[in-house]
């Protein structure tokens, strides 16, 4: 039953974020009736690929696309089905609910916490929320439309959900229970001599967070009490948040170098920088963490601007400028790393994940689609 509720609240997102075209009503009707489309079999419906439902309108197709560009595409719908999945856990317990996206009912001690570091905290995490579901549908939705297979990821929907109060009872693709979060990020976009893509390396701005396994969420609602506990979990949601969408902020350009087809490469250049609207918020919401000490497990939240240097300072949210492709030239303020060279960006991004701990708990299988995916994906070069 809650399979089914599940996948009944997905359809409804499906449905609400893409709107066939009009003229393809009558050749829908058509293919309700079963049809042969090249490239992707016999459909009927409207459905196709285990179960995900999209517009007929793979009878526009116009042209195939190459390989490489499909496989890129096929990456980034994993990577935003992967983001859907969690931001839809952080929405049920500290955002809003409403029909735009799948809901908890909240945890209001969670959500008090999350607002400490920014009043709108949970219209953020819903719209966030609610942009990487519209991100999936789309790319999956696209790909079909071009005769390419769609990507699925339901069969590995069995992680355990928080036991929260305000939590749904399903099951996820992601574990935001047990998280290491690398909080480079925040001394990567505020050094004025180091680039990733040059050699740079860049410290932790919460040391902490970057060794042991803490939650983002409530994992039960013993974990509402102690006060400084419950607000050290939103404390590591505000930074994950941010490492989440400075990832997608660095993937899409990068993976857009490999692109061929004008339309995909601007498929990559309208959703990337969706993902640093994103994470500049984010940036600037994390740079409000309580200062504390989790009394449970010791976790420090320092003071971010107590050093008084700019590699901390809280209100440095936008990218100082850098190094870019040569010393030789002066500092530019960019999205950093974009570099295509050494381990592919899709690669980087599914270590990146499973170093955080996202996966923890999820089948071998799974772990093997995703390096297929990332690898073909990286191997991806412009024709
Ligand atoms: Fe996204």
């Amino acid at each position: 039953m809650e399979h089914n509720a599940r996948q009944a609240q997905k359809e409804k997102i499906m449905e609400h974020n893409t709107q066939p075209p009009k003229a393809s009503t009558s050749r829908r009707s058509f293919l309700r009736k079963g049809l042969v489309v090249a490239g992707t079999g016999t459909i009927g419906a409207g459905l196709l690929a285990g179960g995900l439902s999209f517009p007929a309108f793979a009878e526009e197709t116009s042209g195939g696309l190459t390989s490489g560009d499909v496989a890129i595409l096929r990456f980034l719908a994993a990577v935003e089905i992967i983001e859907s999945d969690l931001w839809q856990q952080y929405n049920e317990l500290g955002g809003i609910q409403d029909s735009e996206v799948p809901g908890g009912s909240g945890s209001a001690p969670y959500i008090a916490d999350l607002q400490k570091l920014d009043g709108d905290m949970s219209q953020y995490i819903h719209d966030n929320t609610e942009d990487e579901f519209s991100h999936m549908a789309f790319l999956n939705a696209y790909l079909f439309s071009r005769g390419a297979a769609p990507v699925n990821l339901d069969r590995f929907r069995h992680l355990p959900s928080s036991k929260a109060t305000g939590a749904q009872q399903i099951g996820r693709l992601t574990n935001l229970m047990q998280l290491t979060v690398d909080t480079s990020w925040w001394t990567r976009y505020r050094s004025r001599t180091q680039n990733p893509d040059l050699g740079g390396t860049f410290a932790q701005a919460i040391p902490g967070l970057s060794k042991g396994q803490f939650p983002a969420i409530p994992r039960h609602d013993g974990d509402l009490v102690p006060d400084n506990h419950i607000q050290a979990i939103a404390n590591t949601a505000a930074f994950h948040f941010g490492f989440i969408e400075q990832g997608g902020s660095s993937l899409y350009p990068t993976l857009a170098q490999g692109v061929t087809n004008l339309e995909v490469l601007r498929i990559l250049l309208s959703i990337g920088p969706t993902e640093t609207s994103h994470f500049q918020t984010w940036h600037d919401k994390a740079g409000n963490a309580k200062v504390l000490t989790d009394p449970t497990n010791g976790l420090v939240f320092p003071d971010l601007n107590a050093s008084g240097g700019e590699d901390t300072q809280t209100n440095l949210i936008m990218p100082e400028p850098t190094i870019f492709l040569n010393r030789k030239f002066p500092p530019i303020s960019i999205i950093r790393p974009t570099g295509i060279a050494g381990v592919g960006s899709a690669v980087a991004t599914i270590k990146a994940f499973t170093d955080d701990g996202l996966f923890i708990g999820q089948s071998k299988e799974f772990f093997a689609l995703l390096q297929q995916l990332a690898q073909q994906a990286d191997a991806a070069r412009r024709a």
